[in-house]
């Protein structure tokens, strides 16, 4: 892949896109596998760069992959504890996951401090706890991380903040604690669901995800299994707000629609003709778009994934919209860019006010994040002229086959 994309606006999209495999849930499913005792068939996982980038890290701990269109097959039995210390691990954050399944397989693992997307600090301090709080000892040297433990035993976790990353973790090094585990204020993202769906059809004996409290029961060992990954709720927000932007008429497949409702109530309240039919969504772009307040929460709540998609749609409200940002506060490097095309938002952490409506013209732009990326090819696609996206390494993290997306929908873009 190339590193800039260009894309020729003012072409209104029509037709159908489908939804991938969600990369959240993806990014921990694979991770996971190293829990099982047998080979695992994940169904449906996007084919992105986070997703090759877990393959390697597999491929470092001596376990055999093999991967078709839309299957990949796992066989952890060859599993070898080393230490991650690629520069693989530092490319996505997502690399943390490999603590709390090794934790939980092997009572050790040394991994080199994970990266990923600038979105402001990133802790881990809640990760670490849970571990602890297991029985395990985190030692930070050197860069790496290594945590080890006698044994581990199942204990009360209470999580400062509902975070992603901590409940994924903590649950997946508690599957073979002794006796019972049990997390308070976890994340109930559906992502979450679907790993504790995936370990428990492994045999794990997880219950409660998807609410407050998640309770795990410690089990000997696992077997294999197949799962299918649930469709990206991210990737779908990108889609149905590209539609309500700029699509004569456009539907979107796979998707779940519950996993939308914040995004789908939103868009109504802006105006946006949107219909909901079983597991698709069919939306038109409106020359109406009312302004609308946006604050970003833990789900059920409007998702800080989405924001800044929405944030691009916005600069066609006729008035000023707000959008307020609760979990990463710094997630608003995508204004200035929008602003260089033409957009009037202005910043004031952790909030943003965009006037509208504007006209963004095409330009340069550069993509800072994942997210912020997937708003300018919906400005771009908006905008009169052509825009160049540069930096569109941080795009592919997270969308699969984005060309032959856009170009089913009528879009003009490539890459160079
Ligand atoms: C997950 O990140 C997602 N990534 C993010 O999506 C998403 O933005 C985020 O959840 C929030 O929904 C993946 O699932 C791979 P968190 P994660 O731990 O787990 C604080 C994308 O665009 N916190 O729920 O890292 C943290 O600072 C990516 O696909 C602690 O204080 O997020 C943040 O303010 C970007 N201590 C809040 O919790 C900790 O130990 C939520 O973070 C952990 C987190």
């Amino acid at each position: 892949m190339k590193d800039k994309i260009i894309i020729e606006g003012g072409h209104k999209l029509f037709g159908e896109v489908r939804i991938s495999g969600s990369k959240n849930a993806t990014v921990a499913l694979i991770p996971a596998v190293c829990l099982a005792g047998a080979p695992v068939t994940i169904y449906d996982a996007p084919n992105i760069s986070d997703v090759d980038a877990l393959m390697k890290l597999l491929e470092e701990l001596n376990i055999q992959v093999k991967r078709s269109n839309e299957h990949i097959i796992i066989d952890p039995s060859t599993i070898k504890n080393v230490d991650l210390s690629s520069e693989t691990v530092t490319k996505l954050r997502a690399s943390y996951y490999f603590m709390g399944s090794l934790l939980g397989r092997f009572k050790y693992v040394k991994i080199k401090m994970p990266g990923g997307c600038y979105l402001g600090p990133r802790p881990i301090d809640l990760h670490l706890k849970g571990f602890e709080a297991l029985g395990a000892k985190v030692e930070y040297h050197d860069g790496f991380y290594e945590i080890s433990a006698k044994e581990l035993v199942g204990d009360e976790i209470y999580l400062d903040v509902p975070s992603v990353g901590a409940t994924i973790n903590i649950m997946m090094a508690a599957v073979f604690a002794k006796g019972r585990t049990k997390i308070e204020n976890v994340a109930k993202e559906p992502e979450i669901i679907d790993v504790a769906t995936m370990l428990n059809k492994m045999g794990a004996n997880i219950r409660g995800a998807g609410t407050d409290e998640i309770t795990i029961d410690g089990v000997e060992k696992l077997g294999g299994c197949y799962h299918e990954i649930i469709p990206d709720r991210i990737e779908a927000s990108t889609y149905i707000i590209m539609g309500a932007a700029c699509a004569k008429r456009m539907k979107i497949t796979n998707i779940i629609p519950q996993h939308l409702e914040a995004l789908i109530s939103k868009l109504e309240e802006a105006g946006v003709p949107i219909e909901v039919d079983g597991d698709s969504v069919t939306v038109e772009a409106s020359d109406d778009i009312k302004p609308i307040e946006i604050k970003t929460l833990p789900y059920p709540g409007f998702a800080t994934d989405m924001q800044s998609m929405l944030g691009a749609l916005l600069t066609k409200a006729k008035g000023m919209s707000q959008i307020k940002e609760t979990i990463y506060p710094e997630r608003f490097k995508y204004c200035q860019e929008l602003n260089k095309m033409g957009a009037n938002i202005m910043v004031n952490s952790p909030s943003c006010l965009i006037m509208g409506p504007t006209k963004l013209q095409g330009v340069e732009v550069q993509a800072t994040d994942l997210r912020c990326g997937a708003a300018l090819v919906i400005a771009a696609l908006m905008a009169e002229g052509t825009t160049t996206i540069t930096d569109a390494y941080h795009i592919y993290r997270g969308y699969e086959n984005l060309f032959e997306k856009l170009h089913g929908l009528n879009a003009v873009i490539g890459e160079c």
